[in-house]
């Protein structure tokens, strides 16, 4: 057993916590006070390390519990848990996520991030060199959109009672620039993606089967979908309509995306421009902003923006 949770603490779950922003995310939270984080990851081994690393910052309320966001029986065991033990949940960090691609050896571009001549590249070089070294398939979109669509989706779903339970309910999904509608080359599903008084989950869910049908068939940039890392941006952008239709359901809670920049991590090879705590900081900055805050925005590196 933890030591005990002190009264009048929010209690703050994030997913995929073992590494990277969603890592340094619990640092900030555990580090900020008066918040009980519960750091979840897949494996175990992992989340519980990073549990043990943040202790040692001394940040003590912060305690681990297994959560593989694809597999229903894992969600339903945290959910359970959290209501069990807090009978609320205040902050809910959606950060898992996975990139939707196949890593390939032999980048076309032969520096690494280690390079000297690495840090030379702009953003838009260093994404290029993530294009050339990898590819996307079928199976590899799909489990993108399985992952951080219908995953985050679905913990959210879970944990909602538990977030009304709170007189401050709050979530934020970790989102991305490649989220916004800026890369749909189709005006008809730019403005149906952007339409969320009248999108339904039922339509997004359509939308992603077609997606899929038209990526296997090679129709997919005819179509009019992103044609570079599509699947992760057809994932984020659903995933910002769908907080969009949440907040509006939902005015008692705070719902919010936030894009943490371009990190340093494993999911860009470690080809990002800012540090992990720098990424974390424009997540924890949405998770904390004042009572009463905005609700169904986008944030851009801790900036409200537009989702197209
Ligand atoms: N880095 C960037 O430049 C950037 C930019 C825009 C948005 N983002 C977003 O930031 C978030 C964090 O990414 P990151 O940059 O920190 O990358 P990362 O280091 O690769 O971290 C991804 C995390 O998601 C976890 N995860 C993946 N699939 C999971 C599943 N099924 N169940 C539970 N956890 C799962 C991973 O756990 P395992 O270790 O078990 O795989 C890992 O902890 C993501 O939502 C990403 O899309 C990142």
């Amino acid at each position: 057993m933890e030591g005990a949770t002190p009264l009048n603490t929010r209690i703050a779950v994030v997913t995929g916590g073992s590494k990277g922003i969603g890592l340094e995310a619990c640092k900030q939270l555990a580090g900020g006070g008066a918040i009980t984080v519960v750091l979840t990851a897949r494996d175990e081994t992992r989340g519980a390390a990073a549990v043990e690393q943040i202790k040692r910052l001394g940040h003590a309320h912060v305690i681990f519990h297994q959560l593989d966001i694809t597999d229903a029986s894992s969600i339903a065991r945290l959910a359970d848990f959290l209501k069990t033990r807090f009978g609320k949940l205040d902050i809910l960090v959606n950060n898992a996520a996975t990139d939707g691609i196949e890593h390939v050896i032999d980048p076309v571009y032969g520096l690494t991030p280690g390079d000297e001549a690495f840090n030379g590249m702009d953003a838009g070089q260093r994404i290029d060199w993530m294009w050339t070294s990898c590819r996307q398939t079928y199976e590899t979109a799909k489990q993108g959109l399985q992952t951080n669509y219908y995953g985050t989706k679905r913990v959210t779903e879970a944990l909602l009672p538990l977030l009304r339970s709170s007189s401050d309910g709050r979530i934020v999904n970790v989102s991305s620039n490649f989220g916004l509608l800026s890369f749909f080359r189709s005006e008809e599903l730019k403005q149906e993606l952007n339409g969320v008084d009248r999108l339904t989950e039922e339509r997004l869910d359509e939308l992603l089967a077609e997606f899929l049908r038209d990526f296997e068939s090679g129709g997919a940039e005819a179509r009019g979908w992103p044609a570079e890392f599509s699947a992760y941006k057809v994932a984020k952008a659903a995933m910002n309509a769908y907080s969009r239709i949440l907040a509006r359901r939902h005015p008692e809670l705070r719902v919010n995306c936030a894009h943490p920049g371009y990190v340093k991590t494993d999911i860009t090879r470690n080809s990002g421009i800012l540090t992990p705590e720098e990424g974390a900081r424009n997540i924890t900055s949405v998770a904390l902003l004042p009572e009463g805050g905005p609700t169904g925005r986008y944030f851009s590196e801790g900036e409200e923006a537009s989702f197209v």
